[in-house]
């Protein structure tokens, strides 16, 4: 194995981490209603659960019992997990709008013209690195509604590209993540739009939880799929951040799935937008918000503020959180594409492969680092690829140029 330069991880055990079960922000999350939200995702006629790949010859090479890493970049047709998200929650909008249960509506009906008619046409808006942005025009344009959506400077054409192909009013703003989250609030306000975000505030909260729903039915589909294979359960789940919200909600689902035998669930963060980092290793280990460029390869996890939700739930149940230089990322997307032997080739996008170069990094880099999460022989790993390429041409670069 290649040495491992020193300085491309620091990582903070979470000292609130406690696995009691914690029954009420874990009851959102509870099967019967993760259920019925994969039940509503799985109308739409481009659903189809996404691959959950076995990496055995990787995991032999690594000395670990197992790797599986689910991959997102199937998620219909549109490249990554985010529409998981804005689907639930745009369609639970306007379910509530006419006063009907999500359960009893199809894709069909709430396109109609019948539909139309009694709620009229609305506006859904968002801030977002591409990926949400890109959810949010798709489910709003499947559901016969508009979107606007604005995009943190430093976002690149081609993700503003992928947005306007889906049918929204998008642009890219002067501002990074976390303020342009609040001008488009402002412009929602102003305009009597729909804030479709996939973080909250005070005030905020009701979407964003219907969003988080709407990510943990991948959590629903994996488990569903471990046991029609009578496979066991991972012992560590690592899961990349950026306001945490994804995370959270595949670490609340399995928590409330397990229990005490729950897997350990490690943050994975890029070193220039670290918040959970920042948190776990502040006195007492509160809130901690960063701020600035946030100049990373990484789009997806450039967020400097968490979900005041996601960090509850991950607070409490995330074992550590892990800050991670751009290279980590890029080594990640490159041993995804390039497997050993018999292995599945996943093509993995920056925010996507972090959390496989990380494991990597770790097995090949620190063993006693890998002891301070028990990351031994026996562990078996899960990683969700959460993009493909959605920058191709990046994707090029970090693969076949070697950047990074
Ligand atoms: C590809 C990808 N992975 C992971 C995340 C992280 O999600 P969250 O902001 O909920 O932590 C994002 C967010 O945009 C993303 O685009």
């Amino acid at each position: 194995m290649v040495n491992i330069p020193a300085g491309d991880y620091k990582y903070v055990l979470n000292e609130n981490f406690s696995p009691e079960f914690n029954g009420q922000e874990l009851s959102y999350f509870n099967t019967d209603n993760i259920k019925k939200v994969l039940d509503f995702q799985k109308k739409h006629e481009l659903y189809t659960n996404t691959p959950l790949e076995s990496l055995p010859d990787l995991a032999e090479y690594l000395n670990i019992a197992d790797i599986k890493v689910k991959d997102e970049s199937h998620r219909f047709g549109l490249n990554a997990f985010k529409v998981m998200g804005g689907i639930y929650a745009i369609a639970k909008y306007l379910a509530d709008q006419l006063g009907r249960d999500i359960e009893s509506l199809s894709f069909q009906e709430l396109q109609s013209p019948a539909v139309r008619e009694e709620i009229g046409n609305i506006t859904f808006i968002t801030a977002t690195d591409g990926n949400h942005g890109r959810g949010v025009a798709w489910a709003a344009r499947v559901l016969g509604q508009q979107s606007v959506i604005y995009m943190p400077k430093g976002s690149l054409p081609s993700r503003l590209e992928a947005v306007r192909d889906e049918g929204a009013h998008a642009e890219i703003t002067d501002y990074n993540y976390d303020e342009t989250v609040r001008m488009t609030a402002g412009l929602a306000e102003e305009n009597g739009w729909v804030m479709v975000q996939d973080t909250a505030w005070e005030g905020y909260d009701q979407i964003p939880l219907w969003i988080v729903q709407g990510y943990a039915a991948i959590a629903h589909e994996i488990i569903q799929e471990l046991e029609e294979k009578n496979a066991e359960p991972p012992t560590h789940i690592f899961l990349q951040a950026g306001v945490g919200s994804f995370a959270a909600a595949i670490a609340a689902y399995f928590k409330q799935y397990y229990k005490e035998n729950a897997p350990t669930f490690l943050i994975v963060e890029p070193d220039q937008a670290d918040c959970y980092y920042q948190s776990f290793s502040s006195v007492n280990g509160d809130m901690e918000i960063v701020t600035g460029d946030m100049a990373t390869i990484m789009a997806g996890l450039a967020c400097g503020e968490p979900n005041p939700r996601a960090f509850r739930i991950l607070s409490q149940y995330a074992t550590a959180a892990f800050s991670c230089s751009d290279r980590v990322s890029a080594l990640g997307m490159r041993i995804l594409g390039n497997p050993l032997n018999s292995d599945p080739r996943i093509i993995s996008g920056e925010s996507g492969a972090v959390p496989l170069g990380l494991l990597y990094h770790l097995r090949a880099g620190s063993e006693e680092d890998c002891a301070a999460i028990n990351l031994d022989e026996n562990a078996r790993v899960l990683t969700i690829n959460t993009e493909g390429d959605t920058d191709r041409q990046h994707y090029l670069d970090m693969v076949w140029e070697g950047f990074y």
